[in-house]
């Protein structure tokens, strides 16, 4: 399984600036049923730590910049985030780390699905124990 799965998004900016849109099925592969974005990070402050079992996230970076480290049991990558006009696709199980936000960052993430504390794996052995028993 590939953990770099950045999308460019299409730009439809002129003179007057950037203009980047985002349609379910069509930039991305899933239909967004939540919308979250964090921003104001102090600095030093990594934020994640934590999997997700079945949620589909796509990240983007609409201001500043941070770093993303994706871990699927097997393999670790880390990935900047630094442009509006591109995202990261993260699928389920895959353990994540957010490092190094700029002050001026705002992490933008649309989801396949709505809060549900449920699906969040926060302790990482039990994240390792359960990539075990998953067939890649
Ligand atoms: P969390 O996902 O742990 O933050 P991060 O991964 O950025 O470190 O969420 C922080 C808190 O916010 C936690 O108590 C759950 C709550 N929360 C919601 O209520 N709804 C949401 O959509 C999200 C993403 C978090």
């Amino acid at each position: 399984m590939t953990l770099n799965k950045k999308i460019k998004l299409k730009q439809l900016g002129d003179r007057r600036g950037n203009l980047v849109a985002i349609e379910s099925h069509i930039d991305i592969p899933f239909d967004i049923k939540r919308v979250y974005y964090i921003y104001n990070i102090p600095e030093s402050t990594p934020r994640g730590f934590h999997a997700h079992k079945e949620l589909h996230q796509f990240l983007i970076c609409v201001s500043g910049s941070c770093k993303i480290l994706m871990d699927d049991g097997l393999q670790k990558h880390e990935t900047i985030l630094d442009s509006g006009s591109e995202g990261l696709f993260m699928d389920g199980m895959i353990w994540h780390e957010m490092h190094d936000f700029t002050s001026d960052c705002v992490l933008l993430v649309l989801c396949n699905e709505l809060y549900y504390e449920s699906d969040y794996i926060r302790d990482y052995n039990e994240f390792l124990k359960l990539t075990k028993t998953i067939v890649k």
